[in-house]
């Protein structure tokens, strides 16, 4: 079969399988920041892409898509409930995201999540060409890296986090957690969203390793050594821009202003239905500032998109029952008859309605409880000139690069409605100020750059250990 310079092996595919009743497969675009940022950087770059296809069972075929080269894996029934919902979303993202929930550990969920690593990096071996660039995504590959390094020592082999790394105190909590650090060691390089992820993996390594830490490069017994270090993400700002400057679409958010009742305030929030994102914190605040009449529902509508995510898993669904339960009181308390105060959406749009909703919104809210980037504020700052407001979370990636956010601390709730209050009401003068700055920033730091920043990082890294050749 073919083989690829370039392999990208991320849990998901960039599109789901959905198998009709007919037997005959449709795609649709995978949900999350992964997807979105791979995918406008794999677009162009003849490369192959290891993953899942969303559905249990046989992995369907080989595919071409937008110059990107589909490679599924299969996931069986037992896979997905004991490596993706299990160990994946219902152990290690728990602890990843500083315990929002507990986390769960099961054995069972372990050797399936060593079983399928070692699918993936089978699948990997297979397709690399002699001496490729392979590019592990996220905390679902996690023993990728040292799997592969056994079957092919001759690829370079990156992994980049998606999320957040925990602190030591956390992570040595997680059954098996020396494991997990040799499997990331297996790479040449390792990047994270922010500086304190990367220092948080090499104090686990100093900690609980074998291994000398010396600045950001871990040492190994045998020779090689791996350097940990920050390379945030980011979005397709051009893409973004020119999508949003686009008649039509301007057009749909003058059409979706007007749908919404023309009102003074549209408050934004677009998020996966997921415990970390701050969700019920945001709701608590708008409905204080409903009772309290700071926010009068006949000139403020806020709209929450919640895209459906991970719903078999019991935190997951307790939670969509806490948001569902508020949204409906919010609105039975204090909707006007003939329109909602609360808009809330639980399902997913296509980009271009994505991107006009961001062009109608005045104010974006983003309160995460943590978030390793969150893409959604990148997203908002490419679709807006010169108006516009953010209120985000201090516990995002994003806060370190747009410090000219309205910042919160989602737990203070009387802090988090004077923020939203202040970036509604702030002058134009002042939101003009804050976007520029913000728009800089993303414009010079977009996806291209970091794609180029990680490959660079990546080839640089010294492959093989000191004296060998
Ligand atoms: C986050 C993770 C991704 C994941 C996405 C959607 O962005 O970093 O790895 O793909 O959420 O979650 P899901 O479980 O549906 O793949």
């Amino acid at each position: 079969q073919r083989t690829f310079d370039l392999v990208i092996a991320a849990n998901r595919l960039p599109v789901d399988a959905v198998t009709g009743a007919d037997g005959k497969i449709t795609w649709r675009r995978s949900p999350g920041g992964l997807v979105t940022a791979m995918e406008s950087v794999m677009h162009g770059r003849e490369g192959a892409w290891v993953g899942w296809a969303g559905e249990p069972g046989k992995a369907p075929r080989a595919f071409t898509q937008n110059s990107m080269h589909l490679r599924p894996v299969r996931l069986d029934q037992d896979d997905v409930v004991d490596y993706y919902e299990g160990q994946s979303n219902d152990c290690l993202w728990p602890i990843y995201h500083d315990a929002i929930v507990p986390a769960k550990f099961r054995r069972r969920w372990r050797t399936a999540y060593e079983r399928v690593n070692t699918r993936f990096a089978e699948q990997v071996a297979k397709v690399a060409a002699p001496g490729a660039t392979v590019w592990v995504h996220d905390y679902q590959l996690q023993l990728v890296p040292a799997l592969l390094r056994k079957l092919r020592s001759d690829v370079r082999i990156g992994w980049f986090n998606h999320i957040p790394f925990p602190p030591v105190e956390l992570f040595m909590q997680m059954p098996g957690r020396e494991g997990i650090l040799e499997g990331l060691l297996g790479a040449d390089f390792l990047g994270f969203q922010r500086k304190p992820d990367a220092a948080n993996f090499l104090r686990a390594c100093r900690g609980l390793l074998d291994v000398t830490v010396r600045g950001d490069v871990v040492h190994l017994p045998d020779g090689r050594s791996v350097r940990a270090s920050a390379v945030p993400i980011s979005v397709d700002y051009n893409g973004l821009r020119e999508l949003a400057g686009d008649p039509a679409v301007q057009q749909r958010a003058a059409e979706i202003r007007e749908q919404l009742g023309d009102p003074k305030h549209i408050l934004l929030g677009v998020d996966r239905l997921d415990y970390t994102k701050g969700l019920r914190h945001r709701l608590k605040a708008y409905g204080e500032l409903l009772q309290s009449g700071d926010l009068d529902p006949s000139e403020t509508v806020f709209v929450q998109v919640a895209t459906p995510s991970r719903e078999r898993l019991a935190a997951y669904r307790e939670l969509r029952g806490q948001v569902e339960l508020e949204v409906g009181r919010i609105n039975g308390e204090h909707s006007p008859i003939g329109s909602t105060a609360l808009t809330y959406l639980h399902r997913s749009f296509p980009r271009t309605e994505m991107v006009a909703l961001f062009a109608a919104a005045d104010v974006l809210i983003v309160t995460p409880l943590r978030d390793g980037m969150n893409l959604v504020a990148k997203e908002y700052v490419a679709c807006h000139a010169d108006d516009g407001a953010i209120v985000l979370s201090e516990f995002t990636g994003a806060a370190d690069e747009l410090s000219r956010a309205y910042l919160c601390n989602p737990h203070d709730i009387d802090k988090l409605k004077q923020t939203i209050l202040q970036a509604m009401h702030d002058p134009p003068g002042e939101h003009r100020r804050r976007m520029r700055s913000m728009r800089r920033t993303v414009m010079t730091n977009d996806v291209q750059h970091w794609a180029e920043d990680f490959l660079t990082n990546l080839q640089a890294a010294p492959h093989k250990p000191k004296g060998h050749r």
